[in-house]
């Protein structure tokens, strides 16, 4: 069978983009720098993405396009008779865990673009935002329904081929999506107790860093963001042409990844001061906050209609990429049409998401790690734990089996200068880095 191929180089950038932007950027961005004192962890949080990120997402895509296959059969062919494939094993895994809680974020979104619609979040609901989301998603088939729908939206694409849906969405949705988040940042910042939200983002309260967590916090967002570490990146490599250039690729999807998650921090934080909501609220947070904004604004009902609706189509374009990775790896070991693998995939997800779901309501009182809900443990292995491990093999991989001159030409950085300082970065401080916050936070040292 002959792999499929991008159309274009553009075909590839967006797609790549349109996996990196998604609810990464506002829903998780805004929650865990809430959790994790604000600007002390953004600036962990851009240090990660210039040194390791970027540097990462260059070598991941250039580990598929030059193997041209998914994430298990890349480490495969590149290192053959060696065990280095079993890495591809945590790729398939993180997929798992994330689509399923993903769907489920999804799904309150697609519920919210439905309120818009029909015009019941116009003003607020008598228990308030905070109450009416609370309700909603602790209901027992509610959320799942909705779950059900972008899951289905998910599958669809994914069994019809990447290239003619996502391509095309996302050269409307993107642009539109942050016009809209640029519109809102500075609405938002015209509330009264803005200021106290762009302390909170861009002052850092140094004694933050004293916290392991916030460490291990920033890595595993720059990872999620980026789409790194789970072989998504690498399995979209795989299906680019030779001839397509990959370094400023890595980076241009590097600075569009920041600049939405910077701007929807600018969105979400003046709102949650002037609003008085917790900062620390977790994963409802955007959605309190979202609604109370856009009904302050002049025509904010239709605003949220729109930014809703650009929402669901940023995440689906990451979610496509998410459903990507076990597909590609099971149609060719299975056998199995394209077809047939993701419908089954994605079902597998869903039933997973059903619980994830569940533990917003009956299920709330089960803490799988430490005192974190069935979302947020899922959450913590996989983004913290499984996508670092992942990223830590694919930069060993190309630092340390492949010699300096392979690495070099499979990422277009062949007598580059900057080539020496990717390469570096690469080999040592990426390896490094996420081996000292893992045994940081593991309290080794
Ligand atoms: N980067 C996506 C987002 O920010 C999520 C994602 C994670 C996609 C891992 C692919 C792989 O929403």
């Amino acid at each position: 069978m002959v792999r499929e191929k991008w159309g274009t180089k553009l075909g590839f950038m967006l797609a790549a983009m349109g996996s990196a932007v998604g609810l990464g950027n506002i829903w998780r961005f805004s929650f865990v720098a809430g959790n994790n004192g604000g600007g002390a962890f953004l600036l962990l949080y851009l240090a990660f993405v210039i040194l390791l990120g970027v540097p990462l997402l260059l070598a991941e895509v250039s580990i598929g396009r030059k193997a041209e296959s998914d994430v298990v059969g890349s480490f495969k062919k590149l290192a053959p008779n060696t065990p280095w494939y079993l890495t591809g094993f945590f790729g398939i895994a993180s997929s798992f865990l994330i689509l399923s809680f993903y769907a489920v974020v999804a799904g309150w979104a697609i519920f919210y673009f439905w309120n818009y619609l029909n015009g019941s979040y116009f003003t607020s609901p008598e228990v308030g935002y905070e109450g009416a989301f609370g309700q909603f998603i602790s209901h027992s088939w509610h959320p799942i329904a909705w779950t059900a729908l972008f899951m289905i939206l998910t599958i669809v694409i994914v069994l019809s081929g990447v290239k003619k849906g996502i391509e095309a969405a996302n050269k409307i949705f993107m642009p539109l999506l942050a016009l809209i988040l640029i519109g809102l940042a500075f609405f938002s910042l015209s509330l009264d107790g803005a200021s106290e939200g762009v302390k909170f983002l861009f002052q850092p309260d140094w004694t933050a860093l004293s916290d392991p967590s916030i460490y291990i916090a920033a890595l595993g967002q720059a990872f999620f963001s980026l789409s790194l570490g789970m072989g998504a990146m690498l399995t979209y490599g795989s299906y680019l042409r030779k001839e397509n250039k990959l370094p400023s690729a890595a980076l241009g999807i590097g600075i569009m990844d920041t600049f939405f998650a910077v701007i929807s921090g600018l969105v979400i934080f003046p709102a949650v001061f002037a609003f008085g909501i917790d900062p620390s609220s977790g994963p409802p947070l955007v959605f309190i906050t979202l609604p109370s904004i856009f009904e302050q604004m002049p025509m904010g009902g239709i605003v949220g209609l729109v930014f809703f609706f650009a929402l669901i189509l940023a995440s689906l374009s990451s979610s496509v990429s998410i459903l990507e990775v076990p597909t590609a790896y099971f149609m060719r070991i299975l056998g199995w049409t394209r077809f047939a693998t993701s419908v089954v995939m994605g079902a597998i997800m869903f039933v997973m998401g059903i619980g994830v779901s569940l533990g917003f309501g009956i299920w709330s009182g089960v803490t799988p790690i430490g005192d974190l809900n069935i979302l947020d443990s899922m959450d913590y292995i996989a983004s913290n734990i499984l996508l670092p491990l992942g990223g830590l093999s694919m930069a060993l991989l190309i630092g340390w089996y492949f010699s300096k001159s392979e690495a070099l030409e499979a990422t277009d950085f062949t007598g580059s200068s900057i080539g020496q300082i990717w390469y570096y970065l690469v080999k040592f401080v990426t390896p490094v880095m996420i081996l000292l916050i893992f045994l940081n936070k593991l309290g080794v040292i």
